[in-house]
């Protein structure tokens, strides 16, 4: 496994690789590794020639009051799981060689980017856009590989992918949950132990809307799901939402597979969550 700092010799490298006819897999993370990435590592190593894991917290996507300066960097452990996971090579850049001062291009996911957690994290998905085109053109990828905890982040980059007509594949992996249900995410860190048990029970909440989702219309759906998120007790609820599984529009009542997502507040934690709702009999 090889680290490399510099945007242009992990271009170079990764070019001539591309020349070589090796198929590239990219892991784009911000690091403080978990199963879910290891997830991902795993199908990527198993599905191409070589293999770039990304570790950067990337500071265009955080608002001036989030996590930028506190996000865990446990970059001895992050290197060992990457070696461990047979990636061949770890991109791990500096903030002001991605960024530097001069740094004025920027894309945006019209529509998409503005919906969930958009709407509450101002420039968020544009920051996510742009790093995740930047790490595109830099390794050359033939894949790259995203969890769909995050999944409005997923749905905008495959838009863009598309838009902008990358050769990247766009490849989706399910989340990956504790065994208490909680999905595992690098800000779980975040938590002490009363709060991590109170939020075991965000995806116990989600299955029973998923259940609902047969017989009951989506006021009541949101509304009953507000009530049990108020009695973990979650400090603030930012959004219930039901969207469109495949462009996140509005879903309506006679929308068939849709995906149910919520962000909430655990004490000074914001966690996000999603499962997908299927009405039965249709496809
Ligand atoms: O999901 C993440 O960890 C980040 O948003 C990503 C895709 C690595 C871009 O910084």
């Amino acid at each position: 496994m090889k680290v490399i700092k510099n945007p242009l010799e992990m271009q170079k490298t990764a070019f001539k690789h591309f020349k070589n006819g090796d198929e590239i897999g990219l892991i784009p993370t911000m690091g403080a590794l978990h199963y879910g990435h290891v997830s991902l590592f795993k199908k990527a190593v198993k599905g191409n020639d070589i293999t770039i894991a990304s570790i950067f917290v990337n500071p265009t996507q955080f608002g001036p009051n989030e996590d930028y300066l506190k996000y865990p960097k446990p970059i001895q452990k992050d290197l060992e799981i990457c070696r461990k996971s047979c990636i061949d090579y770890v991109f791990m850049p500096l903030a002001n060689s991605m960024f530097p001062m001069s740094h004025k291009t920027y894309v945006e996911v019209k529509t998409l980017q503005d919906t969930l957690c958009g709407s509450f994290r101002k420039n968020h998905f544009r920051g996510v856009a742009t790093v995740v085109l930047k790490l595109f053109n830099i390794s050359c990828a033939d894949r790259a590989y995203f969890g769909i905890k995050d999944f409005q982040q997923l749905r905008i980059i495959e838009r863009m992918t598309k838009d902008l007509n990358f050769k990247t594949k766009i490849i989706s992996c399910p989340i990956v949950r504790e065994s208490s249900g909680l999905a595992i995410s690098s800000r779980n860190s975040y938590l002490n132990d009363t709060e991590r048990k109170l939020s075991a029970n965000i995806y116990k909440i989600l299955k029973v809307a998923a259940q609902d989702f047969k017989n009951k219309d989506f006021k009541s759906i949101k509304k009953n799901t507000f009530d049990r998120l108020k009695e973990i007790p979650v400090s603030k609820v930012d959004y219930i939402e039901i969207l469109n599984f495949d462009d996140l529009s509005p879903a309506d009542e006679n929308a068939k597979k849709v995906i149910f997502a919520v962000a909430l507040w655990i004490g000074g934690t914001r966690l996000i969550d999603n499962i997908f709702m299927i009405k039965p009999g249709r496809s």
